[in-house]
């Protein structure tokens, strides 16, 4: 039997990455406060997610997570998310097509601000100061006021999150999801591209099957799932005190539900399954992210399934392999075999990006996209050989044109990255390296499609 959960119960658990707040009696204020503010999202909302995610779990689907390593206050601005969502549509396209079968689209956004670290301080010129753990606890600024945790920062982090949704609710559902402006995107990014034959082709292929329903009289104007789309939030629940705050129980169902985001995912460093995390997210109802590292054992992987997922609901759990290009097919397999073993119903995600950082040689941290394509493709390689369904990627990315990840068609270089070097965490793909990232990823999905062979269809009786 498992103990009772409560939305505070983690409280109780030995934790790992959490910040010390030297303000005891601002923190409660703060989390106070918080528990007051409406729901950032709805538990129907996270309900509609899981269903989605279910169909992926049957291989029905594709799931596609992205956006910043983590956001940041100095950089909120609609330019921003708007060039985020316009890639981030771009590459679904490109997948709905190669996959023939829908995108989920999840972005890390409107929520995506705690860090875990890999240490507690760091030296900078000579100082030893508290590490940066995301603008929702502290500041990048190397000083030592500006380390100091700050629990009014959620609010703002609350505050950001709320405005950027509303913005994002708004580009997927007032128009500027067009399928026809997402492929006039496309049309722009594939004519500048160095590699642009390749893409080509997919391109045009889009847009004869546009021109096709268009002469068949569908047209985006009259159809809404054509000028409209689906999107949601994810981040990773992190900073405990916050997300406890903003639980909610549903109306309708009785149940828990974390409101900060649709889905929330547990990272690599948080998951020891008798810890805090596990604790607080085996109780709330919505889609959870599970990531896994190279140091995750099949029978560690089983016993967190059965805790995060005891009813074995098909859309729950999604499983984010980040082993590193080199280490998949030691790591995966065993997984995937446990997994199937137990019959259990999992969504198997790629996240190409945490196992593939790197310090370059000229200081900076990057992540070389050959590396990053190398993970992708031993992933599918793997689920083609257990006969089990990629269903999805997770990635790193901005629509901005950064320099942070080290080659794709452009070859950005170890030179180049002090060029545009902005990330306040973790090197992102930029918006040309993401798109080519989804036509490299579209290759995969359709050998997998055809490895699969003709999908059947059943006639009506
Ligand atoms: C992340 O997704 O930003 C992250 C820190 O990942 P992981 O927990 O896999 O290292
Ligand atoms: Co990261």
């Amino acid at each position: 039997m498992t103990e009772r959960w409560s939305p505070s119960s983690w409280r109780d658990r030995p934790i790992e990455q959490s910040p010390v707040y030297p303000d005891a009696a601002a923190l409660k204020a703060a989390e106070a406060q918080l528990s007051t503010f409406p729901p950032l999202v709805f538990a129907g909302e996270a309900r509609k997610l899981k269903r989605h995610l279910a169909q992926v779990s049957r291989g029905e689907a594709f799931l596609l997570q992205g956006g910043d390593c983590a956001e940041s206050f100095a950089e909120h601005s609609a330019d921003n998310i708007r060039d985020f969502f316009r890639v981030f549509l771009q590459m679904a396209v490109v997948l709905t097509y190669a996959a023939a079968s829908p995108v989920v689209k999840v972005g890390r956004i409107a929520g995506q601000f705690a860090k875990p670290r890999s240490s507690p301080t760091e030296i900078v010129d000579g100082v030893e100061l508290p590490i940066y753990r995301g603008d929702i606890i502290n500041g990048t600024e190397a000083t030592p006021e500006q380390r100091i945790p700050d629990p009014r920062r959620q609010l703002e982090a609350y505050r950001q999150s709320a405005a950027t949704l509303n913005l994002l609710r708004a580009f997927a559902n007032g128009g500027y999801a067009n399928l026809d402006f997402v492929h006039q995107w496309m049309l722009g990014f594939v004519k500048e591209s160095p590699q642009s034959g390749r893409y080509r082709e997919v391109a045009d292929r889009i847009a004869d099957a546009l021109d096709f329903m268009r002469a068949c009289g569908i047209d985006p104007e009259r159809h809404p799932e054509l000028k409209s789309t689906e999107f949601f939030t994810s981040h990773e629940a992190l900073l405990l005190g916050y997300e406890q705050a903003l639980t909610r129980v549903d109306s309708t169902t009785g149940d828990w539900y974390a409101t900060s985001g649709h889905m929330i995912w547990i990272g690599d460093r948080t998951r020891q399954p008798d810890h805090a995390h596990i604790e607080y997210c085996r109780g709330v109802k919505n889609p959870i992210g599970l990531k896994c590292g190279p140091s995750l054992k099949p029978d560690e992987l089983m016993r967190l399934i059965e805790l995060l997922d005891p009813e074995n609901e098909p859309g729950r759990l999604t499983l984010i392999a980040r082993f590193g290009a080199d280490k998949v097919f030691d790591h995966l397999p065993g997984l995937i075999r446990a997994v199937k073993t137990e019959g259990r119903h999992v969504v198997w995600s790629c996240d190409p990006m945490h196992g593939n950082t790197i310090k370059s040689q000229s200081g900076y941290k990057t992540r070389p996209f050959d590396r990053i394509l190398q993970e992708v493709r031993a992933f599918f390689d793997v689920h083609r050989a257990e006969g089990s369904y990629a269903g999805g990627v997770h990635v790193e990315m901005t629509g901005n044109n950064v320099t942070e990840c080290t080659g794709g068609a452009r070859a950005i270089s170890d030179a180049d990255l002090r060029d545009r070097y902005h990330t306040h965490c973790d090197p992102r793909l930029n918006a040309e390296q993401a798109i080519e990232l989804a036509f490299l990823v579209a290759e995969e999905v359709k050998k997998e499609r055809l490895a699969r062979g003709p999908r059947q269809v059943i006639a009506a009786e």
